[in-house]
């Protein structure tokens, strides 16, 4: 068990269970874009281990960038969200790949999407590492996601809890207390 903070976690996805659906969705994108040189958009902060683990197990050329956004505690109504970081080159027909660490209530892949096809790209997918599907707001298609969890926080491997946490190499949940 771990404490941040005020709160308590346990063990919830071991680290080698995340390495073997990592690998799992490396498979099929190194199936789907053979000679296609994509370019992966990590979303910060929360995908950077995520992403360095993936990109390791890529057998097709592709480029990566990163790119942050306002948190979802930041958006208006109309669920826009607010770009911190960009994506500096040019996307336009190219195919993308959003690689997002977590998809909750799916807002922010949902905003983000129509903003990669303005700028005219070729095709643009979401490799997310997690989903939880019961919270989903919003219609989002995930042609790429590596695990699909029940409706509760957790931490590690790049997920935080008010910013910490991000470093345990395993996922952990939260202790209802
Ligand atoms: P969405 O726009 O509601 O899908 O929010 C997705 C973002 O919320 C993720 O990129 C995470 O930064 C954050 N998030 C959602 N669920 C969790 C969780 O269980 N732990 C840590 N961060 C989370
Ligand atoms: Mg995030």
């Amino acid at each position: 068990m771990i404490t941040i903070k005020d709160k308590q976690f346990e063990p919830f996805i071991h680290h080698t269970q995340i390495e073997e659906r990592v690998e799992k969705l490396a498979e099929k994108l190194n199936k789907d874009y053979q000679g296609k040189n994509p370019i992966l958009i990590a979303i910060l902060n929360g995908a950077f281990m995520f992403a360095a683990d993936l990109v390791r197990k890529l057998t097709f050329d592709h480029e990566i960038q990163f790119a942050k956004f306002s948190s979802y505690e930041g958006m208006d109504t109309t669920g826009k969200v607010k770009e911190l970081i960009g994506v500096s080159i040019d996307v336009k027909d190219r195919d993308i790949i959003i690689v997002e660490d977590i998809i909750d209530t799916g807002t922010t892949m949902h905003s983000l999407i129509p903003k990669f096809i303005e700028k005219g790209v070729r095709s643009v997918e979401i490799a997310t590492l997690l989903m939880k599907p019961g919270k989903l707001r919003v219609p989002l298609q995930v042609k790429y996601c590596a695990m699909e969890i029940p409706n509760e926080f957790i931490v590690g491997y790049g997920l935080d809890y008010d910013g910490l946490g991000r470093n345990y190499k395993s996922i952990y949940v939260v202790k209802e207390s």
